[in-house]
């Protein structure tokens, strides 16, 4: 009998459709499903109330009209703030999502997603992971859900929480590691992720032999990309992955 395997396309987009829309919110989401794509990278982190919600920096800063370190906020606090209009005034009123609705939105949209366990400095990844994992087992099936994170001791709680056949674990890491063997097999991994700018040819061809599937992030540059696909990338995480489709 063959193990499971996440359902990955070529192509996913990063943040959603980040190019296009703000990033981690419901409309990118739903810009990246109007566009055709199929699944969705997203970061997750907590707020001081210990509620998931979907952000990548640790602070309100950059991608809001708000200030403030998310682990000092509580959910409404974390709400009063507009998470679109810095993008464009078209998606003035954008409010920050809990990962439960973030995965309600792309339950019902039939979507996959690419969750990354965001450990931000001086945060708990333990507490992270024990938030997220029985969410996620609970919205979405084996096929359209794949856990990530560059932090270890976050995706070793996950593991914990759930077996290799019930939830497919992504290693993320800078440059593909000398021991990426050992670290996948402690942790029963499915898949390495790796910046594309990182990736050396005989690396990416050894980890293709050995049958495991390597995503490269954040590829914005058809062309510049190229080659890396017959190395054995599996897929691409990009802001514009439109970019990829001629
Ligand atoms: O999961 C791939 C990529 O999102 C990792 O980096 O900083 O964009 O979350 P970052
Ligand atoms: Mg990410």
């Amino acid at each position: 009998m063959t193990s499971p395997s996440p359902h990955l396309p070529r192509l996913i987009a990063h943040r959603g459709l980040s190019a296009h829309a703000p990033e981690n919110t419901r409309a990118a989401v739903r810009a990246a499903h109007r566009a055709g794509f199929h699944w969705v990278e997203l970061d997750v982190q907590l707020l001081g109330d210990g509620t998931p919600v979907i952000w990548h920096d640790s602070g309100m800063k950059r991608c809001s009209d708000g200030r403030g370190k998310l682990h000092k906020m509580h959910l409404e606090q974390a709400r009063e703030y507009d998470v679109g209009a810095w993008f464009s005034a078209e998606f003035r009123g954008e409010r920050m999502a809990t990962l439960e609705e973030m995965l309600s939105l792309i339950s019902r949209l039939d979507m996959g997603l690419n969750l990354e366990l965001k450990v931000c400095r001086g945060r708990d990844p333990i507490a992270l992971a024990k938030a997220v994992v029985p969410q996620l087992l609970e919205a979405l099936p084996f096929e359209r859900r794949l856990l990530s994170s560059f932090n270890y001791h976050a995706l070793k709680q996950a593991r914990h929480m759930a077996g290799p056949d019930e939830l497919a674990l992504g290693v993320l890491c800078k440059k593909l590691p000398q021991q990426w063997r050992e670290k996948m097999d402690t942790l029963q991994a499915y898949s390495l992720h790796t910046d594309w700018k990182q990736l050396k040819e005989k690396r990416a061809r050894m980890v293709k032999e050995a049958g495991i599937p390597l995503l490269c992030y954040t590829a914005n540059d058809p062309l510049a990309f190229g080659p890396r696909w017959d190395w054995g990338v599996t897929s691409v995480i990009s802001d514009d992955p439109q970019r990829f489709m001629d």
